[in-house]
């Protein structure tokens, strides 16, 4: 791939003012020159590969299309390139320019996307534009609408007219109306009934705004879980009432998927068709007859092979219609189908496996590109999802991490997720989305990370801010949790830690070491420094001499959404010789209405003491500490 087979495609001319060049996402090289630049004024327009193609013979064909150079002078901006894609980019360079300069450029990968979850909370055409917009002004060239889930259906669909007089609607607009119980289903026009669809004339609008910013649109229709929307409008569909997920056993949800697919691809010309295949539970599809006698005809040994199945029989479809069929990583399970697209969303280790096996992939990792999560301290952004992705965080992401240099030329590129069940408003969405949807942009863009990102961010986000969207504001940014940036001192750093109850395995943090290594963890709890338990917690801790005790505690963490709660309780007994422990100290913690929060929780003691055990109550769920302090 070109990030790799091409030589000095890191190479950006010196830059002869004080001045950051201010374009995002960075160009691939710019000369700057004096003079006042006059932007308005097109010189010359040289679009087709006879204009282009010697300077940019080298790139691969993908690369070519989007490559253009743009001078701007006093007198005016002259722009080559070898496709009016290429015209379309160095034209959002052109708005970003402040001062006369020679840009030569093309993406480093071909895939740069942002997908927007209008299930969980509808978005309208025009919204929906409105963000084309200023994601095309940094070169994203890809929107994936999820149009499909639990939540809702956003599609009009003719031959199913109850996915939009039905599964449409739901009651309850707030996330927390439908969080515990699940959704409940409404009919469109009713008083009870939230939620909307996108008719087919709004699709058309929203793929002309495509055409006209060179960016192409890509539906995602879910299957076969996260359909209880489709089968509450259409029950034949699941294997049994109350089914949330597609009976692949029966015919008629091939015939009805096929139906729904057909009219997808007439509005949707894109290559590229998304089927989900996510977190299917496959629940009910064990003590299905159909699921079974499907299983038995086609010699299916497992539900992971009966999901493949459905998965296959889906593409042949696809392909047959001349379109590639994507799907999320969980499309591997069981089998993947021949000439599927892997969307890496649960790590990139499926990314990478779908490459193994020849196929391509898209990275989209939920530790970096799930701008879902908080962008700077939970504590006081919008009650969300739990975790924490900063700017930096989503920044610091390189697309080919851990991607095998002989694999890299299969990794189609990068995108941003968000999902919105968290989300119920559209000026959240744009708070969510700018400015970190910059990052993602210019790591797909970019020949590679610059340190002058963060001034170039802040410059187009301000600019998008002034200019009507909902920005989040970077220089209000609080950034990370002074613990983790600080860390913590006390007489325990360093000393040995015996678990009496274990650790959970998925966050084993630093292992034995978390407690006392003296780092403390940031506000997200998968940032392998905070340990979680799903237990009471019961430790032993060996200062390896006596020494005075005044204060025993821990700093546990509380964030509702994941289930993360404070302990109902803490217990601290001393021990001079590791056999016969007294009870130093105690303390019980009041929860009222949980809010989230980041406490050193603990008891004030007084002993002579070389061995500690602590020990917390559970309250809920689970339990997240990173360190034990001791004072
Ligand atoms: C996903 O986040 N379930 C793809
Ligand atoms: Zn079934």
């Amino acid at each position: 791939m070109l990030a790799l087979g091409m030589p000095a495609t890191a190479q950006v001319f010196p830059v002869t003012t004080a001045q950051v060049f201010p374009v995002i996402p960075a160009p691939v090289q710019v000369q700057e020159a004096a003079g006042v630049p006059n932007t308005s004024k097109e010189l010359s327009r040289k679009v087709g590969k006879a204009a282009f193609a010697k300077k940019t013979a080298q790139l691969p064909a993908w690369a070519r299309e989007e490559a253009y150079l743009l001078t701007v002078t006093p007198k005016g901006y002259r722009v080559e390139a070898n496709t009016e894609t290429g015209y379309a980019r160095a034209l959002q360079t052109l708005a970003q320019v402040d001062r006369c300069c020679t840009v030569y450029d093309y993406p480093r990968f071909p895939y740069r996307g942002f997908m927007l979850d209008i299930s969980r909370h509808h978005r309208d055409k025009d919204f929906i534009i409105k963000q084309m917009e200023a994601l095309a002004s940094v070169k994203i060239n890809q929107l994936h609408l999820h149009l499909t889930d639990d939540a809702g259906w956003r599609l009009e669909i003719e031959r199913y007219p109850l996915l939009t007089r039905q599964a449409a609607w739901r009651v309850g607009e707030q996330w927390k109306d439908w969080v515990s119980g699940g959704y409940k289903y409404a009919i469109e026009g009713t008083s009870e009934a939230s939620g909307g669809y996108l008719t087919k004339a709004d699709v058309r609008e929203i793929l002309a705004a495509g055409k006209r910013l060179h960016m192409t649109v890509i539906p995602e229709i879910e299957m076969p879980g996260h359909s209880g929307e489709v089968i509450s409008a259409y029950p034949a569909l699941g294997c049994k009432e109350g089914s949330e997920e597609f009976c692949p056993g029966k015919e008629a949800t091939f015939n009805f998927l096929e139906g729904v697919l057909e009219e997808v691809m007439e509005l949707f010309p894109s290559e590229f068709i998304h089927i989900g295949g996510d977190e299917a539970s496959k629940k009910d599809w064990a003590g299905c007859p159909d699921c079974q006698a499907r299983m038995q005809a086609e010699g299916l040994a497992s539900v992971e092979e009966l999901q493949s199945y459905l998965v296959k029989r889906i593409e042949r479809y696809l392909n047959a219609h001349g379109r590639k069929l994507l799907g999320w990583d969980e499309i591997l399970e069981g089998g993947l189908s021949p000439n599927a697209t892997v969307m890496s969303w649960r790590g990139t280790e499926g990314g990478i496996q779908a490459m193994q096996e020849g196929h391509e992939a898209i990275m989209t990792p939920g530790d970096y590109c799930y701008i879902n999560n908080a962008q700077d301290a939970p504590l006081y952004e919008p009650l969300g999802q739990g975790g924490f992705l900063s700017l930096d965080n989503v920044y610091g992401y390189d697309p080919l991490k851990g991607v095998p240099q002989e694999l890299s030329h299969l990794l189609l590129g990068v995108q941003a997720n968000l999902w919105q069940e968290h989300v119920p408003t559209p000026e959240h969405t744009e708070y969510m989305m700018y400015p970190r949807v910059a990052a993602i942009a210019e790591r797909g863009w970019s020949p590679e990370a610059r340190a002058d990102f963060r001034e170039r961010v802040t410059r187009w986000n301000d600019q998008l801010g002034a200019s009507g969207y909902h920005v989040f504001d970077l220089h209000k940014e609080r950034g990370e949790r002074d613990a983790y940036k600080n860390g913590y001192k006390h007489l325990a750093v360093g000393k040995k830690v015996t678990y009496n109850t274990p650790w959970h395995r998925r966050y084993p943090a630093a292992q034995e070491a978390t407690l006392t290594d003296g780092l403390g963890g940031g506000w997200s709890y998968k940032d392998d420094r905070w340990q979680g338990f799903l237990s009471d917690i019961d430790v032993t801790l060996d200062l390896g001499c006596v020494e005075e005790l005044h204060y025993v505690g821990a700093t546990f963490m509380c964030v509702p959404g994941p289930g993360i709660f404070l302990p109902k309780e803490v217990q601290v007994w001393t021990s001079l010789d590791g056999i016969s422990y007294t009870l130093a100290g105690h303390s019980a913690c009041e929860m009222k209405e949980p809010v989230i929060s980041y406490i050193l929780f603990g008891t004030p003691v007084e002993a002579k003491a070389r061995y500690i055990r602590f020990q917390a109550k559970r309250s809920r769920e689970w339990l997240f500490i990173d360190e034990i302090v001791v004072k």
